[in-house]
């Protein structure tokens, strides 16, 4: 077949047309704030950064995944660099199945958990659906909730995670959420753990009101000593999401997690992620899931390095604290997870100019405030300080800079 390439007619000049308007839903989103506040903030080449839950790389399984990796591309037909089902590859899910004691067809592979919990609110909430949250929180779940203009009804959280007392009575006021948002273990930011009578009494509250718990668990493996608190009540139960995720186990790069599901959701949310992305990577959930099963102790091995690391430097900065400051932080030594809570204890100290002075010093964290809350909580007052990828000699450094910026205020 012959082609004729002729030389277009000249067209006049295309009118120069407006700038589409934004979507509704992208005019929405509030200017970034939370995240961007301490990370924009000019600070010095030497500044320590304790800001957030990062994985130490010494403690991340890096020659056993390039191993996983060669293993999988050098399979016949290499199946990893192929399309796969919308819920996950079987082994990975099977995997993850077996430790979270259900049935395979309730795991949904996801990119990681922040994924996980926009599948959930997605696949729960009506747009502008009440949804009952940590006070104070975690600040990308609001961020999330802002795409379903949900709105928000804030239940505290303490030294024992979520106030279950107060959830029940504002229930019993006539409150009817669709969801409630909680991290039942090492609460970020106030490290508090729910009980089991505690998680026992929510799930019967979600059961009799009729909400869905979205229970986000990323810290839940970094216990530091007795094992974690048990998750039955939550898996066996059609009215929770479990949300999880590789994060802070095997990496953030990875973008891996996973949700337990109801099995009555469990299509819904495959439908609903088959019009988003399709799946996560192929490639990702095959290495994993070939680290995780060729090796069964794996996975063990490489959080009892962990856990023994996160506990030492909780201790180590506990311990600087004091030292550097006597009596100015009141520290609680978590019970795992990746973050000290300490509260200033002189109310003379501005908290605000604490972190500037600090930031000053060299040393970055957290404000509380940084963590949207409700009146009395006393979030304010606390700082978020994370360890787990700063070294001991570091930490001694950070407490030391802290311990001169707070001299900056009281002698
Ligand atoms: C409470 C909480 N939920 C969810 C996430 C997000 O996890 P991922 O990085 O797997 O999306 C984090 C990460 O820091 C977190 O602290």
């Amino acid at each position: 077949m012959t082609v004729n390439l002729r030389t277009p007619p000249a067209l006049a000049p295309a009118p120069v047309r407006p700038a589409p308007v934004r979507p509704a839903l992208i005019a929405g989103l509030s200017a970034p704030k939370g995240f961007g506040d301490a990370t924009l903030r000019d600070r010095r080449v030497d500044a320590i950064e304790l800001l957030g839950g990062i994985p130490d790389p010494d403690v991340l399984p890096t020659s056993a995944l390039a191993e996983a990796t060669a293993r999988v591309l050098g399979r016949p037909g290499v199946p990893a660099l192929q399309y796969s089902r919308t819920e996950g590859i079987s082994p990975l899910r099977e995997w993850i199945a077996e430790r979270e004691g259900v049935a395979v067809e309730r795991v949904i592979i996801t990119n990681g958990g922040f994924h996980g919990l926009s599948l959930a609110v997605q696949a729960v909430v009506e747009r502008g659906g009440l949804v009952a949250v940590d006070n104070p929180i975690f600040p990308l779940f609001l961020r999330g909730l802002e795409l379903s203009a949900a709105d928000i009804l804030p239940i505290r959280v303490g030294s024992a995670g979520l106030d279950v007392g107060e959830l029940a009575d504002r229930l019993r006021d006539g409150a009817r959420p669709a969801a409630l948002y909680t991290v039942p273990d090492f609460h970020n930011p106030t490290q508090g753990t729910l009980p089991a009578v505690a998680r026992a009494e929510l799930v019967r509250l979600a059961e009799q009101y009729g909400f869905i718990i979205l229970a986000d668990n990323p810290y839940r493996e970094l216990w530091f000593s007795g094992g974690p608190e048990s998750v039955d009540a939550f898996n066996s139960s059609e009215h929770v999401i479990h949300i999880n995720t590789f994060t802070k186990t095997l990496g953030p790069g990875l973008r891996l997690g996973w949700i337990v599901v109801p099995d009555r959701l469990a299509k819904d949310i495959v439908a609903l992620r088959s019009r988003q992305d399709s799946h996560s990577s192929t490639l990702v959930q095959a290495v994993v899931g070939e680290l995780l099963t060729s090796d069964p102790g794996v996975f063990d091995a490489t959080l009892g390095r962990a856990r023994a690391l996160y506990l030492n430097r909780a201790r180590t900065l506990v311990a600087a604290l004091e030292r550097q400051a006597p009596g100015a932080f009141q520290s609680v030594l978590p019970g795992g997870g990746l973050f000290l809570w300490p509260r200033l204890s002189d109310d003379r100290i501005d908290a605000d100019r604490l972190a500037a002075d600090s930031s000053a010093e060299g040393v970055e964290y957290q404000r509380g405030s940084f963590f949207p809350s409700g009146p009395g909580t006393g979030a304010a007052r606390h700082l978020r300080l994370a360890f787990g990828h700063v070294s001991e000699p570091q930490l001694e450094e950070a407490a030391a800079r802290l311990g001169r910026a707070l001299r900056k205020q009281v002698k």
